[in-house]
């Protein structure tokens, strides 16, 4: 069977101008440059903001100058005048906060598609898609496409580019979602087969993406203290942790793990606790049980020294 093809002369548009409608409309922008997307940003500002992102991030766009009047561009980004006119669109995402999509979609309901084939999607991974299903009754099909990316408020026009998404939804709304999430350079991930494994799949991701952010923040003040330049630091950690991911991509993490837990150099991990700041070390405590497991599991540490390990560790506390 063939996949899905997503069709980029149909209209686009997003309701939001946040983190995702800014990368989303860079991308749509880049990879079509003769049809502008439409985007419903409820503060005017934020949508001006928006359109001048994209435009000075794919040059190629055609956008008024901010504060002026639009016309309507045949590239770039165009700004909505309300949500009512996000009738006569193809395809919607809502990028707005996962708090705000159940209103959202009531609102956008109160106005019923005027095209055939119309689809909203929303991009949440927290949320199923029951939060879309007023949009039914008003003639929208609907389906969730989430991509697995960490997005801040930047027009990345590759920002989806390597992507997995999570896609689920009527069938004709999911074969439109799988068609953009490959159009935009992404590939689709294996359906997700209950909504007890999408929770599973969400706090995965979570707690990788958050976990890795928090991680870095106390390893940078730490590595910015010893080197007494943040700046360094920062571009140092950064090689080190992309030298991590690649180790992770060809082998299982027990064997990626390096450093001294690993080893069960107790008076070396002794005087790194010392030595960050009390959040840091307490990140630290609480990773070492799981380190100490992973390097004894692929035969790495001695029992001795994982033994040792463990007294030391019960004497800071640490079950
Ligand atoms: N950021 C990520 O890394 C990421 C990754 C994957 C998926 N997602 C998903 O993408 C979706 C959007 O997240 P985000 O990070 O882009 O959020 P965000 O940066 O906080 O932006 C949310 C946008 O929604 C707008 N908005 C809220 N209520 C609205 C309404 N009633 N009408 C019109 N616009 C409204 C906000 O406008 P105001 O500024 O006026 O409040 C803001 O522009 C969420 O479902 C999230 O789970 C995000």
């Amino acid at each position: 069977m063939s996949e899905p093809q997503f069709d980029p002369t149909q209209s686009f548009g997003i309701i939001g101008a946040g983190a995702l409608a800014h990368n989303l409309a860079a991308a749509w922008t880049h990879r079509q440059p003769t049809q502008a997307i439409d985007v419903w940003a409820r503060h005017a500002s934020a949508g001006l903001a928006l359109r001048d992102a994209v435009a000075r991030a794919v040059p190629t766009s055609v956008a008024e100058p901010s504060g002026e009047a639009e016309e309507d561009p045949r590239s770039g980004v165009r700004l909505l005048n309300g949500i009512d006119e996000c009738c006569t669109v193809h395809t919607i995402v809502l990028a707005v906060r996962d708090q705000d999509l159940r209103d959202v979609a009531i609102e956008l309901a109160g106005h019923p598609s005027e095209v055939p084939g119309a689809v909203v999607l929303h991009a949440s991974g927290a949320l199923s898609l029951d939060v879309l299903k007023p949009l039914q009754t008003a003639g929208y099909a609907i389906a969730r496409c989430h991509p697995l990316v960490s997005l801040r408020r930047k027009a990345d026009p590759h920002a989806f580019e390597g992507v997995g998404f999570a896609v689920d939804g009527e069938a004709f709304a999911r074969d439109r979602a799988q068609g953009l999430a490959r159009w935009l350079g992404g590939w689709v991930l294996p359906a997700i087969p209950t909504e007890a494994a999408a929770v599973q799949y969400h706090a995965a991701a979570s707690l990788l993406a958050g976990g890795v952010g928090t991680l870095f923040e106390h390893a940078l003040d730490g590595m910015a203290r010893a080197l007494g330049d943040r700046d360094s630091a920062r571009r140092g950690l950064i090689e080190l942790l992309r030298s991590v991911a690649h180790n992770l991509e060809e082998v299982e993490p027990r064997d990626a793990l390096t450093g001294p837990s690993a080893r069960g150099d107790v008076e070396v991990v002794r005087s790194h606790l010392a030595s960050l700041t009390p959040q840091g070390a307490d990140l630290y405590r609480a990773l070492l049980p799981t380190m100490l497991e992973l390097a004894h599991a692929r035969g790495s540490l001695s029992d001795e020294n994982r033994d040792r390990m463990l007294e030391f560790l019960a004497r800071e506390g640490v079950r």
